[in-house]
């Protein structure tokens, strides 16, 4: 196969797609549209946030973040993708396997940061209104997230670096996501599993409840509003990011082989 010839032991081959030939152009077709919308409908928020000094709070700076993420999450993904179907090469270096690892789990772990980010500045500006510019602080909370989702996804990363793979290098997925290489892996991986279960129960755990801890209390003033058209104003505040949680978990607790095709259109 002369797929073997010009690539090398270590390299990995993403599967995802390589079945079903006749569907190949229809495939690039649909993951170039898709990402083409991702890119520019992303790149329109960040601009429309930018450009407007009304939009210049930090809910919408959280929101301009949100949509940067997206679009680094979908330009560690897609690109491969459509390569690897136009060339009919399903291949991807080692390293090119860990950077994509490092960079999903890193932008996920942001994403899911920012999420909880944004509950809390819903729950100060309704509930602390008059605290609002002294408790928020939207420049260190992004920075701490940026820092924690990267040190995080490098931990894991740079124990993947340390796993071998023997066996087999086919990779049944479009990109490199930690269960399929887990499964490949023929060295010892249970330091791996203990160290990955951590950090989903904690980056799982902590933002949810960060969410729901917010919208608790949020809720709690707004059903003591007593005029019904206040109600409504207050809480359509929340109406953006309640969208977005809402697809971001929902898609988190699809079964796994939807969460995959789930993930990737929740970024579209
Ligand atoms: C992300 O948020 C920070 C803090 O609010 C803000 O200064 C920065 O401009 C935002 N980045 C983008 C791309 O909007």
């Amino acid at each position: 196969m002369e797929v073997k010839n010009q690539s090398s032991i270590s390299d990995f081959l993403l599967l995802g797609f390589s079945e079903h030939q006749e569907q190949q152009p229809l495939l690039f077709g649909l993951f170039l549209g898709m990402y083409l919308v991702t890119l520019l409908g992303n790149l329109l928020i960040i601009l429309a946030i930018g450009s407007d000094p009304h939009l210049h709070t930090p809910m919408y700076f959280f929101l301009a973040n949100l949509s940067f993420v997206d679009t680094c999450f979908t330009c560690t993904i897609v690109p491969k993708v459509l390569v690897n179907i136009h060339t009919q090469q399903h291949t991807i270096s080692h390293t090119g396997c860990l950077l994509q690892m490092y960079y999903f789990m890193a932008l996920a772990l942001l994403d899911d940061f920012l999420l909880a980010i944004m509950a809390y500045d819903r729950y100060v500006a309704i509930c602390l209104p008059l605290h609002y510019t002294t408790v928020m602080c939207p420049q260190l909370l992004v920075a701490t997230s940026w820092l924690c989702s990267n040190l995080l996804a490098l931990s894991l990363t740079l124990q993947m670096a340390q796993l071998s793979f023997c066996a087999s290098h086919s990779i049944p997925h479009f990109f490199c996501d930690v269960p399929p290489l887990l499964k490949l892996a023929c060295s010892d991986t249970h330091t791996f599993q203990v160290t990955m279960l951590t950090e989903a129960i904690l980056s799982g755990i902590i933002p949810l409840t960060c969410i729901l801890v917010s919208y608790a209390h949020i809720m709690h003033t707004i059903l003591r509003i007593p005029s019904a058209g206040r109600k409504h104003k207050v809480f359509s505040t929340c109406g953006s990011h309640l969208t977005v949680v809402t697809v971001f978990y929902g898609t988190l607790f699809l079964p796994e082989e939807q969460a995959c095709e789930g993930g990737f259109v929740e970024t579209v």
